[in-house]
């Protein structure tokens, strides 16, 4: 069949042109937004005088039946169509007849085509939004039931002062609500509507850009039609977003797969949520949270991808341009599955206090606080550091610990040493003495719970 677009040349392209040159197996996705927003046209035209109001009736009855056809299933798709627009409007116009030839009037698909991507994103970004919402109250949940568990905190992966499994818990919720807070930022800036734009350079009809932008639920218009057609910032910042919550999930997934090894073994993830191994009876591999990991370099490349394709293009639209749907489809859908799975997969994670306990028990995490109680008997930081330090090294050469290192040795060290000396460092009192704001003990993790779910119910 010849191209809508026959007429400057035959519209017969070649079989391998037309495959390399279509995108509707992918854009294909975008049917409900692409059929809203010719709605709206319609209604824009005939407001405008453009059309008539029979005809904008048309239009919409027959915009309406493709859209229930395609839900329904009773309409397929025509992958020999070019792409999603070419397809709803070929369709109209064999339902309809030659009405639907007038809907493509003062637009082109190089707006239609931005109209419909945003669209399709800022829903994409309000699902998203509401999966990270549950799975920042799953880890909340988490904290909260689990209050009181001590494990330690490390820095270099080295065990570095006691905390509460709960604080760390809801380290993770602190930053999936600034990838919350970065998504809404980025809808602001997307919900502008470039439809209107035209093919680059706005058009010679008396249209009304804001009656159509105000029907399509936008709140600003695209103020250079340049800009309106070529703009592709609003991909790149919600995979800019998209990429930093996978790096947080991908953090978290690495702890989860530490903390499942027989070596930490501070949590068993539900047998739902891990597999075995072919070989190896013994095996309970934490392959969700490994693919949540690895997943994460998808996402990253799929915006290096679209930054890469955009960086030499000159205004205004480019084919070039199609290679933004697959991008950032894909990352949609990567993160919403990555998200799909976490929230399970907290949700049914058992901590093992016993071992977490004993962690924190066997890496000298309180030596901190060792030095803080000759601070607080008047030595100088640096001294009691160097002093606690040293009693470190004793302990390691003894084979024991702080607890246990006897009053007489503490004392060849100091004089200042007392027998109180073993409450500072009781690992419990090193975490229930940390009250400072958004630090480790009890009633702070209780007040950083509190400040999430208000920001969460915002
Ligand atoms: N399928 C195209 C895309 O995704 C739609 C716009 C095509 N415009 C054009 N003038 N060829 O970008």
């Amino acid at each position: 069949m010849a191209k809508m677009w026959a007429g400057r040349t035959a519209g017969s392209t070649d079989k391998i042109a037309d495959d390399f040159n279509s995108s509707i197996h992918f854009d294909k996705r975008m049917y409900r937004q692409d059929i809203e927003g010719s709605m709206a046209h319609a209604a824009m035209l005939a407001k405008c005088g453009i059309i008539t109001p029979e005809d904008a009736d048309m239009l919409t009855e027959g915009l309406k039946g493709i859209l229930n056809d395609l839900e329904s299933g009773e309409l397929q798709f025509d992958l020999s169509c070019e792409d999603i627009h070419m397809f709803v409007e070929q369709v109209l116009t064999e339902r309809i007849g030659d009405t639907g030839k007038k809907l493509h009037t003062a637009r082109s698909r190089n707006d239609q085509v931005a109209l419909d991507l945003r669209m399709y994103l800022r829903d994409e970004a309000s699902d998203i939004m509401s999966l990270i919402r549950e799975l920042t109250e799953t880890l909340t949940a988490v904290a909260e039931k689990n209050m009181g568990l001590v494990m330690p905190g490390y820095t270099h992966m080295q065990r570095a002062q006691p905390i509460l499994f709960s604080h760390h818990i809801m380290a993770y919720a602190m930053m999936l609500l600034r990838d919350n807070g970065r998504l809404k930022d980025t809808v602001k800036r997307m919900n502008v509507s470039p439809i209107g734009s035209c093919a680059l350079a706005g058009t010679t009809y008396e249209t009304d850009r804001v009656f159509e932008a105000e029907r399509l639920g936008f709140g600003e218009v695209a103020m250079n039609s340049l800009d309106g057609v070529s703009d592709r910032d609003f991909c790149l910042e919600f995979m800019s977003a998209l990429s930093i919550l996978m790096m947080h999930l991908s953090r978290f997934s690495e702890e989860l797969v530490l903390w499942s090894s027989w070596e930490f073994k501070f949590i068993e993830l539900s047998d739902s949520f891990t597999t075995g191994s072919s070989i190896m009876p013994q095996k309970k591999n934490p392959d969700m949270a490994e693919l949540i990991r690895g997943k994460t370099g998808r996402v990253y490349g799929d915006l290096m991808a679209l930054l890469t394709t955009l960086k030499g293009l000159p205004l205004a639209y480019n084919k070039d341009m199609q290679e933004d749907k697959e991008a950032v489809f894909d990352s949609v859908d990567t993160v919403k599955m990555c998200l799909k799975v976490m929230i399970p997969m907290i949700k049914t994670m058992k901590a093992i206090p016993e071992n977490m306990r004993k962690a924190a028990g066997e890496g000298f995490i309180n030596a901190t606080d060792l030095a803080d109680y000759l601070v607080k008997k008047g030595l100088p930081f640096r001294t009691a550091y160097k002093i606690s330090g040293e009693i470190v090294a004793e302990c390691i050469k003894k084979g024991c610990v702080l607890e246990t290192f006897p009053l007489e040795d503490y004392k060849k060290y100091s004089g200042l040493f007392e027998s109180d000396v073993y409450d500072d460092i009781n690992i419990e009192n090193c975490v229930e003495k940390r009250i400072s704001l958004g630090g480790t003990s009890k009633a702070s993790v209780l007040e950083e719970i509190k400040y999430v779910k208000k920001e969460l119910s915002k």
